[in-house]
C-alpha cells in the first residue's frame, strides 16, 4: 500500500532536477518537459520525488508524457494515481482529446480510456511537440483517448 505520506503535487523549478533524474532513471525523454511545468505533475515522499505524469497543452489537446514510477514505489498504485491525476487536470483545462507516445507501457493505458491511433490522425500541434518530432522513434505506439467534459 501507498503510505499517507505520499503526496502529488504540480513540478517547479526545485523540484525540476529531481523530476529529471527520475525520467532518466525510467529511459523517458527529458526534452522540452521544462517548458511545462505548470501542467507537470510529482508524487513526492517526503523530499524525495518519487513520481511524474504530465501534459504538454496545445488548444484542446494534450500530450500525455512522463508517466513514470521509482522502482521501488511500483506496483503500488502510484502509477495509476498520478494518470488520473494528469487526466484530471487536462479535463480542469478544457482539453479534450489527449495522446501520448510510449514504447513500453502500451498495456497500461487502455484502463484510462486510451486506444492505439495511426500517427497521421493526431492534431498537428501535437505532431510538432519535440517529442513526436524527434525524441520517440516512428515504432513508438500513438495511442489516444477522449476527455469527458467537466
Ligand atoms: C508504467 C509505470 C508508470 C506504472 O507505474 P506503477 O506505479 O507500477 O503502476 P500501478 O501500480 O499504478 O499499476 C499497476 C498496473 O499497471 C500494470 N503495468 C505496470 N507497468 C506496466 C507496463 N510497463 N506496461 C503495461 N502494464 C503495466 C501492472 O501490470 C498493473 O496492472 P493490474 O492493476 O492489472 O495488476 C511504471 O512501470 C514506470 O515508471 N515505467 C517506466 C516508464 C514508462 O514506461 N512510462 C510510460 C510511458 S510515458
Amino acid at each position: 500500500m501507498i503510505t499517507t505520506d505520499i503526496t502529488i503535487e504540480s513540478a517547479d523549478e526545485a523540484t525540476l532536477p529531481a523530476l529529471l533524474s527520475l525520467l532518466a532513471a525510467s529511459g523517458l525523454p527529458p526534452e522540452g518537459l521544462s517548458d511545462h511545468l505548470p501542467t507537470a505533475l510529482i508524487a513526492r515522499d517526503h523530499d524525495q520525488v518519487i513520481g511524474s505524469a504530465a501534459l504538454e497543452l496545445y488548444g484542446s489537446s494534450a500530450l500525455l508524457r512522463s508517466v513514470a514510477v521509482a522502482p521501488a514505489y511500483q506496483g503500488q498504485g502510484l502509477g495509476q494515481q498520478l494518470t488520473r491525476a494528469a487526466i484530471d487536470l487536462a479535463q480542469q483545462r478544457g482539453v479534450t482529446d489527449l495522446y501520448l507516445l510510449t514504447e513500453t507501457a502500451g498495456a497500461f493505458f487502455p484502463k484510462f480510456g486510451f486506444s492505439p491511433i495511426d500517427r497521421a490522425d493526431v492534431p498537428t500541434q501535437v505532431k510538432e511537440s519535440l517529442e513526436f518530432t524527434t525524441l520517440c522513434p516512428d515504432s513508438a505506439l500513438v495511442m489516444a483517448a477522449s476527455v469527458p467534459a467537466k
